[in-house]
């Protein structure tokens, strides 16, 4: 046993986060560990990182018992985190970043020959592939995370922590991470992942722990257990399965005409035309990086186009603000829910009246009824399940995915014309993401219209009436609910054609 945790017990003020938990991680394992959002997940690993102390009980390492003030003690034992935000220093090469802190010297100067020599070395022996020499700033977040292991193993870390690597890699870099994790646990490594993606977790695990509100509430070997089991034992029900009637579409309530984009010396979007009728939820399918992101601001208005048109119930918006555009009708859930979604040290109050804080009934004359907006915030985290103490608790006190399905919430709640969805489950749990998917597709059956902007392709494929498919900043084919040929759209994903 590597380490073992023994009666972990953790509150937050009056927030029962982990409840009496007893786990341990054998040599050389995968261990996976799934739960809801706000399960306790993210806090017991906090525990053992020397992030969080825990109100009670004890760990052990190596079977001697063990207290961590901080990261660095933790690190001393060998144990590593792989945090979500990634902590690198963007001015600094890849190298730099790796021994940073634990600089080879030659007298007072740094050894810059042993530097590489040590980097590539590890590098190459656990598979890790990095050019030492490139600044961080230039890194897609893939290499970034390459970067903050190979970091973790130069300070040699015998147990390695990840939580959610994967919510913002995509399908190919995902490929290359869980790959990476049989390499490093062949190597003698120690991991524990956390994940809500039960097909990572089928992949890769050796042994997974289920926890439910605080609590341990299963251990499965992997050859025991199945997706449908840890889906069963995460949320305490089978999945309910939803008819989605017939498509009834109304008026063009979003559409692009010839939408194009030049940055950086390329054509980021070409002449992206498409339309979303009322009544329809329409998907954006394709690779990360092929324009969606762009397509998604250049919608929304953080990003102006360099020709064509955005076209908003009828009325040309391409040169109107963000608010002015929201005042039109149009909701969004962000990508990047931290940078555009919400406030982290706001409360949940002022996370939920965003963008109506200058409406009735929230705000009368000029002033800001905080009785009507405590009433409202209420009303979101209840009808969404948030898991939170109140509406007066810090966005930033949230769980993950609980943060997100405040602010999916508001959107949703906005009850606009037109919503766009940026990838609206990320992080979020398998029952709050089936929640998550009735409130679209009861959206459309208000007649309101639905933009998905999603790297999950089943999601896509299950809520739309209509797929546009994207590559490389064009849109390169449509499919309509009932007639998707999946081989067909894979490959149109891919860059390949279709014969005739
Ligand atoms: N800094 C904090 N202050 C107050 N409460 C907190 C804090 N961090 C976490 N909590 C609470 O502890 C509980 C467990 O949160 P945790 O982040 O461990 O959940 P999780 O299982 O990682 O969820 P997710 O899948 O959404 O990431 C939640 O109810 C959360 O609101
Ligand atoms: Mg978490």
């Amino acid at each position: 046993m590597i380490f073992e945790l023994r009666n972990i017990t953790k509150y937050y003020g009056d927030t029962l986060a982990n409840d009496d938990i007893s786990i341990h991680l054998n040599e050389g394992e995968i261990l996976c560990v799934v739960g809801e959002n706000g399960a306790g997940k993210s806090t017991i690993m906090k525990i053992l990182y020397g992030l969080e102390q825990p109100t009670s009980g004890e760990i052990l390492v190596k079977g001697q018992p063990v207290r961590f003030r901080n990261p660095s003690d933790a690190m001393a034992h060998g144990i590593g985190m792989v945090q979500q935000h990634f902590m690198l220093f963007e001015s600094l090469t890849v190298a730099e970043n790796i021994v940073f802190k634990r600089e080879p010297r030659r007298g007072p100067l740094l050894d810059k020959k042993a530097m590489l020599a040590a980097v590539s070395e590890l590098s190459e022996r656990y598979k890790l592939k990095i050019d030492p020499s490139a600044r961080i700033e230039n890194c897609p977040v893939g290499l970034r995370q390459r970067v903050e292991i190979l970091k973790i193993l130069y300070q040699n870390a015998e147990i390695i922590v990840f939580d959610e690597p994967s919510a913002v890699l995509t399908p190919i870099e995902v490929e290359a991470l869980l790959q990476t994790m049989k390499e490093l646990a062949a190597a003698g490594k120690s991991i524990v992942l956390i994940t809500h993606k039960l097909n990572e977790v089928m992949a890769v695990a050796d042994r997974i722990y289920v926890m439910r509100s605080g609590k341990l509430v299963a251990e499965r070997k992997k050859e025991e257990t199945s997706t449908d089991e840890l889906a069963y034992l995460m949320v305490g029900h089978h999945p309910a399965t939803r008819e989605i009637p017939p498509v009834k579409t109304g008026e063009t309530l979003l559409a692009t005409e010839e939408l194009s984009l030049h940055k950086d010396g390329r054509d980021v979007l070409s002449k992206v035309s498409i339309h979303v009728d009322g009544g329809e939820v329409v998907g954006i399918a394709g690779v990360s990086g092929n324009g969606q992101s762009e397509l998604e601001s250049v919608i929304n208005g953080l990003e102006a186009p360099t020709g064509g048109k955005v076209l908003l119930c009828g009325r040309d918006v391409t040169h109107e603000s963000v608010h002015t555009r929201r005042e039109l009708g149009m909701a969004h859930i962000s990508e990047d829910r931290f940078l555009w979604g919400g406030a982290v040290s706001g409360t949940l109050s002022e996370n939920a009246i965003m963008a109506k804080e200058e409406r009735e009934p929230y705000n009368h004359k000029g002033f800001l009824r905080k009785k009507k907006i405590t009433e409202y915030a209420g009303s979101l985290i209840e009808r969404f399940s948030v898991k939170a103490s109140g509406p007066d608790s810090l966005l930033g006190e949230l769980s993950g995915g609980n943060a997100q399905k405040l602010v999916a919430a508001r959107e949703i709640m906005m009850e606009t014309p037109v919503l766009i969805c940026c990838e609206p489950t990320r992080g979020i749990d398998i029952g709050a993401s089936d929640f998550i998917h009735n409130e679209i597709l009861n959206k459309r059956e208000k007649g309101d219209a639905v933009l998905l902007i999603s790297s999950e392709l089943s999601e896509i494929t299950t809520l739309s009436d209509r797929i546009y498919v994207m590559f490389e900043g064009k849109i390169v084919g449509e499919f309509n609910r009932g007639a998707v040929d999946e081989k067909a759209l894979g490959l149109l994903m891919l860059g390949g054609k279709i014969d005739a």
